[in-house]
């Protein structure tokens, strides 16, 4: 699998001292949408947290941000569900996908609206850490595995903890996920055949939804 870097921490200068009403800052929303988180989305991210994975007819993704991973997963699959928190990401995502198999939904996804087994498979890439509280992942782990259908793989990334990925996060969210405790999580929000690895950079993994 390939290297699995944090959005900026190669370049982040210090963000300004601006609390966006999103949930990520200024310095972090930019690499979410630069043309070099493009490249790494398409050739690292995305084939490594997926391949050997069968996404179904109707992915759901958490957290899309700018959509850099949105163009390549509505490539993956007949159908595709965004679910974006902040309303201004949203709308644009919305424009921007207009008439094609993409649908946004601007809400938060700890509580969605969707019916029980709604999607064949669900991703969240670099957007744990940007919910607030370790109860509040616990909460999106539950609601993944009620609106995924029993047996649908749930997959996620999230960059490990680290004094400079703090940094980057100045005035913003974060919330990084021990991988230790992660099986365990899942296993507790109902998941099985849970499969949790980290590199250098990530945590990843995919499990079933029951
Ligand atoms: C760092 S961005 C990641 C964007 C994209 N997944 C990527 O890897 O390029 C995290 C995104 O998650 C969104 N987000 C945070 N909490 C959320 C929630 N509860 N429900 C839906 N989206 C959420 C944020 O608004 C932000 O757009």
């Amino acid at each position: 699998m390939g290297p699995l870097r944090e959005p900026g921490l190669a370049h982040a200068t210090r963000p300004p001292r601006l609390l966006l009403s999103c949930a990520m800052n200024k310095a972090h929303l930019e690499y979410c949408a630069s043309p070099e988180w493009a490249e790494t989305v398409r050739k690292h991210i995305i084939p490594g947290t997926t391949s050997g994975l069968d996404l179904g007819d109707h992915l759901l993704e958490i957290g899309p941000g700018p959509g850099l991973t949105t163009d390549v997963l509505a490539t993956m699959v007949p159908r595709l569900t965004a679910v974006e928190l902040d309303p201004d990401l949203a709308a644009a995502l919305e424009r921007r996908f207009a008439g094609t198999n993409v649908t946004v939904h601007n809400g938060d996804a700890t509580a969605t609206p969707f019916a029980a087994g709604t999607f064949s498979a669900a991703i969240c890439l670099t957007m744990l850490h940007h919910l607030p509280t370790p109860a509040d992942q616990d909460r999106l782990f539950a609601e993944l595995n009620r609106i995924v259908r029993a047996g649908g793989v749930v997959i996620g990334s999230d960059s490990l903890d680290s004094p400079e990925f703090r940094s980057f996060h100045d005035d913003d969210i974060c919330t990084p996920i021990p991988p230790e405790t992660l099986a365990e999580r899942l296993r507790a929000a109902g998941f099985t055949d849970i499969q949790v690895e980290t590199n250098p950079f990530a945590v990843n993994f995919h499990a079933r939804a029951s």
